[in-house]
């Protein structure tokens, strides 16, 4: 799961995966980045912490780092949550394996739009929310997708 700072959309996302990952008895890895470096080491957001607990799913232990471009071979796919953050992805890509892996995250609930997940830092309480709800649906749909 990657955003910009790795402390508002992509640590939900990676919350919320493994939280259903655990539920289902499933086995995956999950892990989270930011194309940036500017928070690496922190903890997300505090806006972003209240609303995972809000909703069950605490992220207080996840810590910030950087996007590397070994993570193409740690993982097997890699969503962003915006156009920017895709773009930013790709230009690290050393082959077309790398290029296949990287996917629009809420094209699983929304196939072929490419919409965004709105970055809620500079707004207000109810943006985190609002991603919340996104995040949960699209991680949902590929669950769904990818196990049935
Ligand atoms: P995120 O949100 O990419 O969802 O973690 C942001 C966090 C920090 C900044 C921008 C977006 N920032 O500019 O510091």
């Amino acid at each position: 799961m990657v955003c910009l700072g790795n402390i508002c959309r992509s640590p939900m996302a990676d919350g919320i995966l493994r939280k259903k990952i655990q539920d289902r008895g499933l086995d995956m890895k999950v892990d989270s980045a930011g194309t940036a470096a500017y928070h690496v080491g922190e903890a997300p957001d505090r806006r972003m912490r209240r609303t995972g607990i809000d909703n069950n799913v605490p992220i207080d232990d996840l810590r910030a780092r950087q996007f590397v471009v070994q993570d193409f071979d740690r993982f097997d796919v890699i969503f962003a949550m915006d156009k920017s953050n895709y773009n930013n992805i790709l230009s690290l890509a050393r082959d077309e394996d790398d290029v296949q892996k990287v996917k629009m995250m809420l094209n699983e609930s929304n196939p072929g739009q490419n919409l965004e997940v709105p970055d809620p830092y500079y707004g207000g309480d109810e943006g985190f929310q609002n991603v919340y709800n996104m995040l949960d649906i699209a991680v949902d749909a590929f669950l769904e997708r990818v196990n049935g």
